[in-house]
């Protein structure tokens, strides 16, 4: 059975606490938003998919039983705690486009006197909940659109080897995956011989997360350090690199987990296809370039210490940006539900979404 970082039913949220793993799964409730807002900006739940649904299924889980005096001031209740959700970390763009997408959808119901107070919650809660499932079948769409264009690059009888950046899984998204979907598709057409993950300091989700799912769902891998990936594609032949996204500019730039961009540089280098997958909710058509991405700092500690041992020298500063941008340039192509694009034809698919 796949892993669960998202339990959802008849209105109670729970949520795998990802700071625990590998070590103990432990789920934590999530009462409303306040909970939704300290597991986000905490990392217990991380991944730009699972920040969204987290997110929203906070505030669903919390109006159900708010008790508001009339229309406009559910939508300004809902209107200050979408605000309030986005600001819990600031690089993916997939919480802001579902804000966006809810907050429209509170100034129709409440401009639209067939709905009562109890229906726009009723609906508020059907469309968030229609959120955590499309995530699902994206995924596997993404998945299945990877495998066979990776694939359509080699003969028929070659088994191919895969590297793979941060943890983009089940963990990551409401399930599936995304970089992780498009390997576990090739898992499952009998055309995966191995993948390599980054242990991806300084957070370790690679050495913790995704070594976990794929420990779990018995596909051949092998953790590396990340210091390791132009050794690696020297000398153990990688057919191609796939990653997550956090955030993708309308021209195709990229912001991933720090560490991404080297990637993509010794991708290019060794003549690796480099693929970024990634649902649309990633894609932010607002930006035109990946130097308008606003990138987290992140508290030295995760630098610092391994769990509560410091490993690093008292006195020494540190920077931890969470996030890098890779550009456009140094990407093959942007793996998504709707198919796989080149960066350069991104802004022609989202105007094609537009109209
Ligand atoms: O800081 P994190 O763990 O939230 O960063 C996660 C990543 O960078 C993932 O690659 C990205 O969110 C895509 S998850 C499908």
């Amino acid at each position: 059975m796949s892993l669960h970082s998202i339990k959802y039913e008849n209105g109670t949220l729970y949520i795998l606490d990802q700071l625990l793993l590998p070590a103990q799964s432990k789920y934590v409730q999530i009462k409303g938003v306040e909970d939704g807002w300290k597991v986000i900006n905490k990392m217990q739940v991380r991944g730009a998919p699972a920040i969204a649904i987290v997110g929203c299924l906070s505030l669903a889980v919390e109006i159900k039983d708010e008790k508001y005096d009339c229309k406009k001031s559910m939508r300004q209740d809902v209107e200050g705690k979408l605000n309030y959700l986005v600001s819990s970390r600031p690089t993916a763009v997939n919480m802001k486009l579902a804000a966006d997408e809810l907050l429209s959808l509170i100034n129709k119901m409440c401009d639209d006197d067939g709905f009562s107070i109890e229906k726009m919650k009723e609906r508020f809660v059907m469309v968030v909940e229609e959120m955590l499932n499309k995530d699902i079948s994206d995924n596997k769409s993404i998945g299945d659109y990877g495998a066979k264009e990776i694939l359509s690059h080699f003969s028929g009888d070659t088994n191919l080897r895969i590297l793979t950046h941060c943890n983009t899984g089940s963990l990551a998204t409401a399930g599936y995956g995304t970089a992780l979907g498009v390997i576990r598709s090739l898992f499952a057409l009998k055309r995966l011989e191995h993948v390599y993950c980054t242990e991806t300091r300084p957070y370790n989700q690679g050495a913790r997360l995704t070594a976990y799912e794929l420990v779990h769902e018995k596909i051949p891998a092998t953790l590396i350090v990340d210091s390791m990936v132009a050794a690696l594609m020297r000398l153990r032949n990688v057919s191609a690199v796939v990653v997550g996204a956090d955030r993708v500019a309308a021209n195709g730039d990229t912001a991933n987990k720090i560490g991404t961009y080297q990637i993509a540089v010794l991708a290019k280098f060794h003549n690796v296809p480099f693929y970024v997958a990634a649902p649309f909710t990633s894609i932010d058509a607002k930006i035109l370039s990946g130097d308008h991405i606003v990138i987290e700092e992140r508290p030295e500690q995760e630098m610092t210490h391994v769990g509560e041992h410091r490993i690093a020298a008292k006195g020494i500063s540190c920077w931890n940006p969470a996030f890098d941008v890779t550009p456009a340039g140094l990407i093959a192509g942007i793996i998504t539900e709707r198919g796989v694009f080149k960066p350069n034809d991104l802004l022609k698919a989202l105007n094609c979404q537009v109209e």
